[in-house]
């Protein structure tokens, strides 16, 4: 058993596990992160992305030994629901999700999107969407929803900023 340190959400913290074990494993029965979702277990849903230095990371095969010194950032880190990040409020506006299993990965992928890219097309958001499964077939709503978020982001200034 080693000790991993590495940042979440901002916050330093220290993991006593096995090095192979997934940050998804981590994240939700170490540190209580439970927005991270468990889906397929098997890299193919999406349902655990997660920001690993700001590269969407599925964390359900990411081992805990590779995140050593590196920033994650999880759901809980995107916004609060007193001042919730513009995709979290585009997503409620838009009503996009039914069931919300998918939603944690599909906020996370589309963060990562906006980050690099303020003003997607739609095929954009659609292409960096792919890794990310929703089984209610919430797609259409979720497109908008993430339109919705670079267009407020824009508007505020705020498109690309980190957190
Ligand atoms: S639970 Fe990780 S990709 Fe499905
Ligand atoms: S809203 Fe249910 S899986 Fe996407």
């Amino acid at each position: 058993m080693q000790s991993t340190s590495f940042t979440v959400n901002g916050l330093p913290v220290s993991v006593s596990a096995d090095g192979d074990t997934p940050l998804l494993d981590v994240l939700r029965n170490h540190l209580g992160l439970v927005g991270t979702k468990f889906g397929c277990g098997l890299e193919q849903c999406g349902c655990c992305m997660v920001l690993v230095d700001g590269a969407p990371t599925k964390s359900c095969g990411k081992a805990l030994s590779t995140v050593a010194g590196r920033q994650v950032l999880t759901i809980e880190g995107l916004g609060t629901p007193e001042s919730p990040h513009p995709l979290q409020q585009a997503f409620l506006d838009e009503q996009a999700g039914q069931c919300g299993y998918c939603l944690a990965g599909i906020l996370i992928s589309a963060k990562a999107l906006l980050d690099d890219n303020p003003a997607p097309t739609r095929a954009e958001i659609a292409a960096a969407l792919d890794d990310n499964i929703c089984r209610c077939g919430s797609h259409a709503r979720i497109l908008r929803a993430v339109e919705r978020a670079a267009a407020q982001m824009a508007q505020t200034g705020r498109a690309g900023a980190g957190r």
